[in-house]
């Protein structure tokens, strides 16, 4: 063969990163660190940014989106962007009528209910997603080296709000349809999986460096009917968007039970919840993944030495894992100083540093 003629795939910007390279289990630098929610309101430049403007109009605006998204970057001096943005995108995209109340959550005007309410719930086309695509291009050009995730919706949380109309404790109209129309529950959620991979492929094919799948709500749910009812519309997002080789994430709250069938599903990457100490969690998964997590996002509230102390104890717990990418165990919360965040990440890059 005539090696000058061979023809390499360009390498993604991103793809020796620190984040990058831990999601596929490769030695890293220092341990990652990024924050869920780690744009918004706990940052007093983002009240600023936003500035009145509606939450979900907001999410329309690239550059508006790209200088959230670039907040609390500078700010924490994270190892992530995160893509500001929402699980309900895509669904304001197609003309659904949802609209996040603040202090509530996303309300859907016309929730799902039967068959004929599935029509209203088409696969979003590119033109739908142009201001996304945008965005998402702004920022990674502004970012270069350091990661964009990307992210969407899963499947049962989407339904979830789909069908109860807005945020629920219980689920317990998206149980009634689960156990009593179990035909129309799996076909809502295999349409919300398309209309999810549609939203992912756009960030990734617009530059994002790995993407993460919000489960926020599935820890609801028993394992056997995670298995029969949830788990095959999530394996069919990770699946679509494997070929494109950005490492995958797979987040849940609550989901101490269900820890093995979530990494079954297909990501790279499992987040935990700060329930189930991290070596605990590995031992659930089993082989072959790396963790993300798993701050109890409450410390922030301690005293730093007492934060410090807590930041360690994950550490310690994650110490013979294959990845680790630090994280809290959910969002950062909006009350939360910046400056405790801040601490955290330094924290973390300072004691793990390999010296490589
Ligand atoms: O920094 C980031 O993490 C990126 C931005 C992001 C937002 N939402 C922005 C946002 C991400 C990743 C999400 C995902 C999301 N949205 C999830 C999964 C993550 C999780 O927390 O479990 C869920 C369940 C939603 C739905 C949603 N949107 C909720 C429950 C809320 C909070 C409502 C409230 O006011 O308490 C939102 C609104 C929302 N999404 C805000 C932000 C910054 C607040 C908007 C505001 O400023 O009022």
């Amino acid at each position: 063969f005539v090696s000058g003629t061979q023809q390499t795939k360009p390498q993604h910007p991103a793809a020796d990163s620190a984040l990058v390279r831990a999601c596929r289990r490769e030695p890293v630098p220092h341990t990652p660190v990024w924050f869920m929610r780690q744009a918004g309101r706990a940052l007093p430049e983002y009240h600023k940014a936003r500035n009145g403007v509606p939450m979900l109009e907001s999410c329309f605006m690239p550059e508006l989106v790209t200088e959230i998204t670039m907040q609390p970057v500078r700010r924490y001096g994270v190892d992530a962007a995160v893509y500001f943005s929402d699980i309900v995108v895509p669904l304001k995209a197609i003309g659904i009528d949802v609209e996040i109340k603040p202090g509530v959550g996303p309300v859907i005007a016309e929730p799902v209910r039967s068959l004929a309410d599935l029509d209203r719930l088409r696969v979003p086309t590119p033109e739908d997603l142009t201001a996304i695509d945008a965005a998402v291009r702004l920022l990674t050009a502004e970012l270069g080296a350091t990661p964009l995730i990307g992210f969407g919706g899963a499947p049962f949380t989407l339904a979830s709000y789909l069908i109860e109309g807005g945020p629920s404790k219980g689920h317990e109209l998206t149980k009634a349809m689960m156990y009593g129309a179990p035909e129309l529950f799996t076909a809502l959620l295999d349409r919300i999986a398309d209309i999810t991979i549609a939203f992912l492929t756009t960030q990734i094919d617009a530059g994002a460096g790995a993407v993460q799948l919000f489960d926020s709500w599935v820890g609801a749910v028993a394992p056997e009917d995670y298995r029969r009812y949830v788990q095959p519309a999530s394996a069919k997002v990770f699946a679509a968007v494997a070929s494109r080789g950005v490492p995958r994430i797979h987040f849940g709250v609550g989901t101490g039970e269900l820890l093995r069938d979530l990494g079954e599903a297909g990501a790279d990457v499992v987040g935990v919840d700060w329930r189930v100490p991290l070596d605990e969690a590995a031992r659930r998964v089993g082989p072959g993944k790396a963790l993300q997590g798993n701050l109890d996002p409450a410390v922030l509230f301690a005293p730093p030495a007492a934060l410090d102390a807590a930041v360690q104890r994950v550490l310690d717990q994650a110490a013979g894992l294959e990845g680790h990418v630090f994280n809290l165990g959910h969002g950062v919360p909006p009350n939360a100083d910046p400056g405790q965040l801040a601490r955290v990440v330094e924290y973390v890059h300072e004691h793990t540093r390999t010296g490589s």
